[in-house]
């Protein structure tokens, strides 16, 4: 390993701006409210933050549809916030990851005003558009959020391509131009002192130049990975010269392209942000599919065992909470939520922690479409509606799989707002703030956050768990994840009862070791072969032979 891998040895935290922390008190979280927070970080033991996208914004996709590259936006404060945060940031000891949206901006950005001016303006060519009546979209190409990825621009007798919202304009990435705008913009955050990039939405970047109907129109048209990697070759002379950690959000990315993408000399990720794993829970929603899940995990982790390294996580922004989601928040929610946490972070990775996961946060579960902020959210319930779905169908799913589940202010305190800011917070808050908050979990010896605190801790201190070989245990049951690291003759394991329900195996003997860390108190029963509903364990198995 390199210095410049120092990613590999790292654990990250997500910080989700609006909601981390209100140093000003207006129901917003911002850029001096993280700072504020610097000492919490460093107490998690975490090494980096990917900090979500904070730049000058239209507002519509919170922060992902952006207005100018170079500012912070002023609800999150200003450019000396920003200097002033990554000064605190690395004095901690703690590096810093920028989110940047590369696929899109605003529609209120300039390059975008100016562009559907007039063809022949010099930004129109920084768009994608196709000759429209103003009333039949071009092809039947949908956006993620739902409804044809087109709209038109009567001025110029067209249509533009948004693969997210309207007012998210895909950005041309055909052009030199473009390509060379988002060099300049990274370099520019590399000189104020950024030690990183998370890509959003490098999977959307390559569109068919064909622009031909497609079998399926959400995802089809925009898929063509090989066609990808000149934008990213073009991306990485700046990213390499800089030293920056590069984190790819990759959704639907086969392991062939991963592979190369993250190749070490030929690639350009140094970590990928692979979907597999969530679309199998999205796919079965009341059991966790073990079988598929052990063998999709693995396939991961082993295809990239000597070739490049894994990005571990079960939360970000976009996704409901995993305790409420994967676990069991209703029997089960702190022993869940932790077992959930052993089970991933110890893999062979970087495990990334989304505010709020580390407290075992679950959905915030709203009950009325009046609590909800999220577009994506929004337009769901609006399209179901017009479809006739009834309204509480619909608000039961929303309940589960809205992206606003996550996006609720970080609980501090058990007071008013969690501790959050004085002022009425933007969005509600997650329901049972007078358990599951900060300073209550600090003090509990058996909290969701001293369990991650411990997890962080082993998960960096010893090297079979950084840098060990992974091999699965099958156990061929419905419920349990068992796996092993080894590193240099140190062998460890992981038995995690991913299920409300008593699991007993035979499959493996841990009589000769030494249990190191569990979920259950000591009180309870911890017979070997004997896992309870969502027991975690870790191992050492300094016995084994090799
Ligand atoms: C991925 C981001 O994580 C998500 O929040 C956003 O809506 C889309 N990209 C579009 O920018």
């Amino acid at each position: 390993m390199t210095d410049t891998q120092w990613w590999r040895q790292a654990v990250g935290y997500q910080i989700y701006p609006q909601s981390f922390f209100d140093s000003n008190q207006d129901g917003i979280g911002d850029l001096p409210g993280i700072q504020a927070k610097v000492a919490y970080l460093q107490s998690l033991g975490v090494d980096f933050v990917w900090i979500s996208s904070f730049y000058a914004s239209g507002h519509v996709d919170s922060g992902y549809d952006v207005t100018n590259y170079r500012d912070v936006d002023p609800q999150f404060g200003t450019l000396a916030d920003f200097d002033a945060l990554i000064q605190a940031l690395h004095a901690a000891g703690l590096k810093v990851v920028l989110d940047l949206a590369l696929n899109h901006t605003s529609d209120q950005h300039p390059w975008f005003q100016a562009a559907r001016r007039a063809k022949d303006d010099p930004h129109h060519d920084y768009y994608i558009w196709q000759p429209s009546d103003g009333q039949t979209p071009p092809n039947n190409w949908e956006s993620v959020f739902g409804d044809s990825a087109w709209t038109a621009n009567p001025a110029t007798g067209e249509a533009y391509l948004h693969s997210f919202a309207v007012a998210q304009p895909d950005l041309n990435w055909e052009n030199p131009a473009v390509q060379r705008e988002m060099q300049a913009i990274i370099q520019w955050w590399a000189d104020r002192g950024v030690d990183g990039f998370r890509l959003d939405g490098v999977t959307h970047l390559k569109k068919n130049a064909d622009f031909a109907d497609v079998a399926n129109p959400r995802t089809d048209y925009a898929r063509d990975f090989a066609g990808t990697a000149p934008y990213l070759a073009a991306l990485k002379p700046v990213l390499t010269r800089n030293h920056l950690l590069v984190i790819g959000e990759a959704g639907g990315v086969d392991m062939a392209t991963a592979k190369q993408w993250l190749d070490p000399e030929q690639g350009i990720f140094d970590l990928l942000l692979e979907f597999d794993h969530v679309h199998f829970w999205e796919a079965n929603e009341s059991k966790l599919p073990m079988t598929a899940l052990r063998e999709n995990l693995s396939k991961w982790q082993l295809a990239l065992e000597n070739h490049a390294w894994n990005a571990l996580f079960i939360e970000n922004h976009d996704l409901p909470r995993a305790v409420s989601y994967y676990g069991d928040g209703t029997a089960y929610p702190r022993r869940s939520a932790q077992a959930l946490g052993m089970w991933y972070m110890l893999m062979k990775g970087t495990p990334f922690i989304y505010q709020g996961q580390e407290l075992g946060l679950p959905n915030a579960h709203f009950h009325h479409i009046q609590d909800y902020r999220d577009l994506d959210s929004l337009n769901y319930y609006r399209r179901q509606l017009a479809a006739g779905t009834p309204e509480t169908a619909v608000l039961g799913q929303l309940a589960t799989k809205s992206r606003d589940n996550a996006r609720t202010p970080m609980p501090w305190t058990p007071d008013q707002y969690g501790g959050f800011s004085t002022h009425q917070p933007w969005i509600g808050l997650t329901p049972g703030l007078a358990t599951r908050n900060v300073q209550v979990e600090q003090s509990d010896p058996h909290s969701v956050l001293t369990f991650y605190q411990q997890l962080i801790q082993l998960k960096k201190s010893v090297p079979a768990l950084q840098l060990g070989r992974y091999e699965l245990i099958d156990t061929h049951d419905n419920q349990l994840y068992v796996y092993r690291r080894s590193y240099n003759g140190d062998n460890w394991q992981v038995v995690v009862n991913m299920s409300s329900q008593l699991a007993t195996t035979q499959e493996f003997d841990l009589t000769a070791s030494e249990l190191i860390l569990t979920n259950l108190r000591v009180d309870a029963d911890s017979d070997d072969q004997e896992i309870q509903p969502w027991e975690a364990r870790l191992y050492h198995l300094r016995k084994l032979e090799q």
